[in-house]
């Protein structure tokens, strides 16, 4: 595996694999590498001849009150698990590489940014989409793996792959869970112990609603109430959004069907957690 610092080093690089007529798979992180983030890296290596993992704590997608500050970092145990799982070429600007001094260029996805997650965080998916547009540009002609656990993520690139006409292929990959079912989330380590006990609430609220709709209900409202009653037995918990939407356009809706997701965000102390499912297929395992 190669670490590379710079774009223009990396562009270089690609630029030779696909003149040899190899196909390249890309995984942006902002590491803090899990298992999560290692399934996408083994995914694309399954299906790419060579594979990118970006890792940049992007300050674009915080606003000032997060925690780009605080946000966990382990360049080392990172390097070694990006290159076990089958990295390549292992990509991790400083922001001066990346950036220069100043950007005075945004990308923006107009409605499905600004629901859900961009309801709370309204600078979010600007500051995703910019990046994410940015290593496009670098990596160019590629296949990119994101993760659902960040479901509103993933329909956000696609729409700007799709609208900016990049030439690169969206695979989306299943959430990885730990043992009691909570998403794996670089941020789980801002829990304290006891956090961490009743966070396991949030994949448990989803179950429980699964199994609802396997005996046939279909109705979102009542959906949305077993989950809602489900957290709120938990004092540490505290509801950001329950909804149930099409999966694509991310609008609300009433009834279940194929498409439908069912998305939850709450905070728990300092941590802000996310969980998602298919309405029929229930939770990722
Ligand atoms: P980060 O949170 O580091 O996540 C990098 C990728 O790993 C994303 O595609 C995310 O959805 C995926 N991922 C995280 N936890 C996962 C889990 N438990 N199971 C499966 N996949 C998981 O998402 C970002 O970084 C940034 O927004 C980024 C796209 C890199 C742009 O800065």
């Amino acid at each position: 595996m190669d670490t590379i610092i710079t774009p223009e080093d990396l562009q270089h690089r690609l630029d030779d694999l696909r003149n040899s007529q190899m196909s390249i798979g890309l995984v942006p992180t902002m590491g803090y590498l899990h298992d999560g983030h290692l399934s996408l890296i083994r995914k694309a290596k399954s299906e790419n001849d060579a594979v990118v993992t970006t890792i940049f704590v992007n300050p674009l997608q915080f606003s000032a009150t997060e925690d780009l500050d605080t946000y966990p970092k382990d360049i080392e145990s990172d390097t070694f698990l990006a290159k076990e799982a089958g990295t390549d070429f292992l990509f991790t600007p400083s922001h001066k590489e990346m950036f220069c001094d100043d950007v005075l260029t945004a990308v923006s996805v107009q409605e499905i940014s600004s629901v859900l997650e961009g309801a709370s965080r309204p600078t979010h998916f600007s500051g995703v989409a910019t990046i994410v547009a940015k290593l496009f540009n670098i990596v160019g002609v590629c296949s990119a793996y994101f993760g659902e656990k960040d479901w509103q993520q993933i329909q956000v690139i696609k729409r700007m792959v799709k609208d900016l006409s990049y030439r690169v292929e969206i695979e989306g990959c299943p959430i990885v869970r730990e043992e009691d079912g909570l998403a794996m989330s670089s941020r789980n380590v801002y829990l304290t112990e006891e956090q961490r006990k009743e966070a396991a609430n949030i994949p448990e609220s989803l179950l429980k609603a699964h199994q609802e709709i396997r005996a046939g209900e279909r109705q979102s409202t009542i959906v949305k109430r077993i989950i809602t009653e489900r957290l709120d037995r938990s004092s540490a918990i505290e509801i950001d959004y329950v909804e149930l939407v099409n999966g694509e356009s991310l609008k609300i809706t009433d009834q279940i069907d194929e498409q439908t997701r069912v998305l939850v965000a709450v905070k728990i102390g300092s941590a802000r957690l996310i969980d998602n499912m298919n309405a029929l297929k229930g939770l990722d395992r």
